[in-house]
């Protein structure tokens, strides 16, 4: 999942989620930047770099289970230590801050370190579906490219033989998709229009459909007069009311023609599918609203034009 910053990217990493345990897949979602809402919108605590299940499988009608953890590079190099019989060293390395300076002497290396281990949870193959949240949008560009990067600079070894299977997923397109997500506005769109050209030309990554979060859905009798509209339900207006809700009906139709032009102009420009998302009226997101997304999700890939 990568996009711009802030326009949904954990939203919809759980969205996917919870629509493939709801066609009874097990989930697995990693999140490569520290604090973020997906434990609560499935009503838990926080994550951890351990594994935490985030909604049981099973039930009565058979839902895949959801786990999630974080990963972070100095996590993912103390993985790699110990696997590779170096225990020992592995903390004092680790708290010494040298890979901070390895990292500056070789950069990408922190991006491997955490993609080498999203391919070993890939291999190890314990979940059906294995969801990404990515960094955000510049950053998604960099951090996919690590593998090519340091496959041209380090020419042997073992940090060489990881960044080219890293490579190998990254461009295999029937392992991994990348899933742009936007908002339905002016500069997330060309974002996700210049990051979709570059993620295809530089790194070789397979696209999935693109993502458009936080649309307003329309609401029938949005351009009622409002004084007919109550009596029609049963109530009188108080003063002021008619002239407030014009105002509100007038901001939301706005808002909607603005979103309808970037969907389109999306369109225009990137022959990609899009699955399109409502923006959901609450303070948090919760397990409930969650689920409203998920079904949404749901009918909107039931609705894509061919399998993608
Ligand atoms: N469809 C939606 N309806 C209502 N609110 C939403 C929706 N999608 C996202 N939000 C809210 O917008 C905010 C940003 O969403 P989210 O954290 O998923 O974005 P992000 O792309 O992961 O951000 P970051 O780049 O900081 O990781 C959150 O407060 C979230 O609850
Ligand atoms: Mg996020």
């Amino acid at each position: 999942m990568a996009g711009k910053g802030g326009v949904g990217k954990t939203v919809v990493s759980a969205t996917i989620a919870r629509a493939a345990a709801r066609v009874g897949l097990s989930t697995l979602v990693v999140e490569v930047e520290g604090k973020s809402g997906l434990a609560t919108m499935f009503g838990q605590q926080g994550l951890d770099y351990d594994e935490t299940v985030l909604s049981a499988g099973g039930g009565r009608a058979g839902d895949g289970e959801v786990r999630a953890r974080t990963l972070t590079p100095d996590e993912a190099l103390l993985d790699y230590l110990r696997d590779h019989g170096l225990s020992r060293i592995s903390k004092r390395l680790v708290s010494s801050g040298a890979l901070d300076v390895v990292a500056t002497a070789a950069p990408g290396i922190k991006d491997i370190l955490v993609l080498g281990k999203v391919k070993q949870l890939e291999r190890a193959a314990a979940t059906d579906l294995l969801v990404l949240d990515a960094p955000a949008a510049g950053h998604a560009i960099t951090f996919l490219q690590a593998a090519r990067v340091l496959l041209d600079t380090v020419r042997v070894g073992p940090i060489n033989a990881q960044a080219r299977e890293v490579l190998e997923m990254l461009t295999d397109h029937a392992r991994c998709r990348v899933v742009l997500v936007t908002l339905p506005e002016e500069t997330p769109v060309n974002e996700l229009v210049d990051t979709a050209f570059n993620l295809e030309d530089r790194v070789g990554v397979g696209l999935g459909p693109v993502v458009v979060n936080g649309l307003y859905d329309d609401i029938p009798g949005l351009h009622a007069e409002p004084a007919a509209a109550a009596e029609t339900a049963g109530t009188a207006l108080r003063k002021g009311e008619a002239q407030a809700l014009r105002a509100a009906a007038a901001f939301r139709s706005d808002r909607m023609e603005l979103q309808a032009e970037q969907v389109a102009r999306l369109a225009d420009r990137l022959p990609l599918a899009q699955i399109r998302l409502p923006f959901v009226f609450t303070t948090e997101i919760g397990p409930d609203e969650l689920d409203l997304l998920a079904a949404r999700f749901l009918a909107e890939v039931d609705a894509l034009p061919e399998v993608v």
